[in-house]
C-alpha cells in the first residue's frame, strides 16, 4: 500500500495520530462524558484541553480535533466557550477534520437543543474545516436546534447527549459515535491520501 507522501503529512490517521480534544463544562456533565470518551477511545492518543486554558495556537498541531460543550440559557455557548469564542473564530481549520459532541436538555430547552454544536460547526465550516460525526436526530424529542444540518435536516452536526433526561443512553450513544468516527476517519484518509493499493 503506497501513500502519497505529501498528503500523508497533511493527515495521518494511523492509531498513533494524536487527537486534540477541547471541551468546556459548567456543572461537570460534559466533563464526565469527556472522561468516558477518552477511556472508550483507548487505542488513540487523545490530548485533552479545557477550553478556559487554551489559545488559538493550541489547535495548530492537530489535524484531528474533537470539540465538546454544553448549551446554556436559551441556546448560548457554555460559559468558557463563550469567553473563547472570538479567538475561536480566528482559527484556520483548513485540512483539519473536526467532530463535535454537545450536551443539552431536550425537554427543558427543546427549542434550543444542543445549539452550541451548531454555533461551533458554523465557525469550523466557515474557516475551511471538515466536520465528521454527523448524528441522527431520530429518537430525540425537541422542537428546534441550530445544530441541525442545513440540507440534511435529519442529522445534527455532532453527537447529542442528554444527560439530564436520558443518561442511561449516554454510554451507548458515545460508543456508537466513536465507532462511527473511526470509520469516517479511515475513509477520509483513503479519499484524501490517495492511497494506492
Ligand atoms: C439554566 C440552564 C439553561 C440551559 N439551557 C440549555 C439550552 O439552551 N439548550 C440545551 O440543549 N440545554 C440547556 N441546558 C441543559 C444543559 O446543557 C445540560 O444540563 C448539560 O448537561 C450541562 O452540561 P455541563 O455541566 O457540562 O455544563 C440548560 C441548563 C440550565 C440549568
Amino acid at each position: 500500500m503506497l501513500l502519497n507522501r505529501k498528503q500523508r503529512v497533511t493527515l495521518n490517521t494511523t492509531p498513533m495520530e494524536e487527537i486534540g480534544l477541547f471541551y468546556g463544562s459548567d456543572t461537570g456533565c460534559t466533563d464526565d462524558i469527556t472522561k468516558d470518551l477518552v477511556a472508550q477511545w483507548s487505542d488513540a492518543t487523545v490530548v485533552v484541553h479545557e477550553i478556559d486554558d487554551v489559545s488559538a495556537a493550541d489547535f495548530d498541531r492537530f489535524n484531528i480535533i474533537i470539540l465538546g460543550l454544553s448549551t446554556w440559557y436559551d441556546g448560548d455557548l457554555q460559559s468558557d466557550w463563550e469567553v473563547f469564542f472570538e479567538e475561536f473564530k480566528t482559527i484556520d481549520f483548513t485540512n483539519k477534520v473536526v467532530a463535535i459532541y454537545g450536551l443539552g436538555d431536550q425537554i427543558g430547552y427543546g427549542e434550543y437543543f444542543i445549539d452550541g454544536v451548531g454555533i461551533l460547526a458554523e465557525v469550523v465550516l466557515g474557516n475551511g474545516g471538515t466536520i465528521i460525526g454527523h448524528w441522527p436526530i431520530e429518537g430525540y424529542r425537541f422542537t428546534d436546534s441550530v445544530a441541525i444540518i442545513e440540507g440534511k435536516e435529519d442529522h445534527f452536526y455532532g453527537l447529542a447527549i442528554d444527560h439530564d433526561n436520558e443518561s442511561q443512553l449516554s454510554d451507548d450513544r458515545l460508543e456508537k459515535w466513536i465507532s462511527q468516527l473511526k470509520a469516517e476517519l479511515q475513509s477520509y484518509a483513503v479519499t484524501h491520501n490517495e492511497i494506492a493499493v
